[in-house]
């Protein structure tokens, strides 16, 4: 399953996908984590000394590795050059699973207490709606493209969410999008933004209420996103510890936050899969991007990529059954 945390910066995005990939894997879930946030922080969350972050791989500095690996023998991409974060798989192109090795996650991917963890690298504010951010953000999205995640597998994306996210596809790629929002009106504001922009693309969004303190907390943000709210995260000292650099174990984090990350879990598990969806506003968005800009840049017609004879639902069946012989 692929899920999403979206919010404002400093809703909390962070913390909760970073607890929420910690407590997959105490259950010994496989969980790959991705950070794809405008600040860096999911290494750290999830435990990595701040030595060894840095020497993580950013994805979106490499991107070529990853197209190189993806395109296989697909001839409607005839060079990593002309294949965009948006290009779809087709016949020859190469999936990926979440439990396999592959030259993606030997060069990219990190354990950290049992977490699989890759990040597209740092990228600033200035950097939003720029080249650089799409580039960093787009190798995420070509990886998810070809990412073929069976049940009870989970690939959580710590996310910024902002606009820019909709120009492109990801925010498709999701079988759930968890929204953490805190009790003010600016928090809500990026849900209701996030919810008008992904009206129309069958995007299953859930709110996570944050830092909560109370009933009236709770009240707020139900009053605000009705059917939408699925549970709440309480203002929490085992959060305000771990950010004075202290490690705990998921053992000591609060009951009643406990709760929260087994309905979140719940939530997921209940979740359809929905191969035609996924591929269809692949191909859709590719198009888009292809005809806005892409095809000026690369001087070819790159909606050619699309294969017509691909049947992405039945590929990734038979991938995932082949891949667990
Ligand atoms: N439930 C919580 N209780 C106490 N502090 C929290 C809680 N959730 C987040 N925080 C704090 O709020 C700040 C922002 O959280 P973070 O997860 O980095 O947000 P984001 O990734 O959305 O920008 C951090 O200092 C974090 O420790
Ligand atoms: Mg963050």
């Amino acid at each position: 399953m692929k899920i999403a945390f979206v919010g404002k910066g400093g809703s909390g995005k962070t913390t909760l996908s970073s607890l929420f990939c910690r407590f997959l894997a105490s259950q010994q879930l496989p969980v790959l984590a991705i950070d794809a946030d405008i600040n860096q922080h999911m290494a750290l969350a999830l435990g990595m000394p701040e030595a060894e972050a840095v020497n993580v791989s950013p994805m979106g500095l490499e991107i070529n590795r990853i197209k190189e690996y993806l395109r296989g023998d697909n001839i409607r991409i005839h060079s990593d050059g002309v294949m965009i974060k948006t290009t779809p798989p087709g016949t020859g192109s190469r999936l990926v699973r979440l439990l396999e090795d592959n030259p993606i996650y030997s060069y990219f991917q990190r354990q950290i207490n049992g977490v699989r963890f890759m990040a597209t690298g740092p990228f600033s504010e200035d950097d939003l709606g720029t080249k650089c951010y799409h580039s960093k953000v787009g190798a995420i999205e070509l990886f998810l493209n070809h990412l073929v995640d069976g049940d009870h597998e989970y690939v959580v994306v710590d996310m910024t969410a902002g606009a820019d996210s909709f120009a492109s596809g990801m925010f498709t790629k999701f079988d759930i999008t968890f929204v953490v929002v805190e009790p003010t009106l600016k928090s809500l504001s990026v849900y209701d933004q996030y919810k008008f922009y992904a009206k129309d693309y069958g995007v299953k969004l859930k709110v996570i209420g944050n830092k909560i303190e109370g009933l009236e907390d709770i009240e707020f943000i139900q009053s605000k996103v009705g059917d939408d709210y699925l549970t709440s995260f309480h203002k929490s000292n085992y959060v305000r510890k771990m950010e004075r650099g202290e490690y705990l174990s998921l053992e000591q984090l609060e009951h009643e936050n406990s709760a929260v990350l087994q309905v979140m879990r719940d939530e997921v598990n209940a979740t359809e899969k929905d191969w035609d969806r996924f591929y269809k506003y692949t191909v859709e968005f590719h198009i888009k991007n292809a005809q806005s800009w892409a095809n000026a840049t690369a001087g070819e017609d790159l909606t050619l990529q699309v294969d017509p004879n691909y049947n992405f639902r039945m590929e990734s069946n038979s991938w995932l059954v082949k891949s667990s012989q």
